[in-house]
């Protein structure tokens, strides 16, 4: 699976791939996903269905978004871009790696947890009141 780094002009259509994996209220637009990409340390990831953008500021890293097209799921996609994602981070220097994840959000949790990200807190009322995050870790160190 060949996973290609996120450039400006793939915005419009990482945009348009974000909103086939998250509700309306929470897609990001392309002039959100360009704001992030031109920010220090942030880059991303990307294949034919899905794409992850993770940003790495000295030693620790944290996934901002993992979309996968829901045409393309569970075909190892989504552990890819995490898997490649981490070792992009860890070869910049990252020796941690976190991310907020939806406590009621099963599949991400499930494929997290594969990854090696284990519960380090918990964000409460983190996207509405009632509706936590998890905040997960994984460290990045061999
Ligand atoms: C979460 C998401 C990225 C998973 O992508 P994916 O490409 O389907 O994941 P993979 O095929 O790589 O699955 C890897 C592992 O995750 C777990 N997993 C993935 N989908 C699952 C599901 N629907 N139910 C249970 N476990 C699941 C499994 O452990 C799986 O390993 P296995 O295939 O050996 O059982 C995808 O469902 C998605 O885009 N969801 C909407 C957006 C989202 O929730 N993003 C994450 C926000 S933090």
């Amino acid at each position: 699976m060949k996973l290609i780094a996120a450039q400006a002009t793939d915005a419009p259509g990482l945009a348009a791939l974000h909103a086939t994996a998250f509700p309306a209220g929470a897609a990001w637009s392309a002039g959100t996903i360009t704001t992030l990409l031109a920010m220090e340390g942030v880059f991303g990831l990307h294949a034919p269905g899905g794409f992850i953008l993770a940003r790495r500021v000295l030693d620790e890293a944290e996934i901002l978004t993992l979309a996968v097209h829901p045409a393309h799921r569970q075909q190892g996609l989504g552990l890819a871009l995490v898997e490649t994602s981490a070792l992009v981070a860890a070869t910049a220097g990252a020796r941690v790696m976190f991310l907020e994840v939806d406590e009621a959000n099963a599949p991400a949790m499930a494929l997290y947890t594969k990854a090696g990200f284990a519960q380090a807190g918990l964000r409460r009322d983190y996207y509405a009141p009632g509706r936590h995050a998890w905040l997960l870790r994984r460290s990045l160190e061999a």
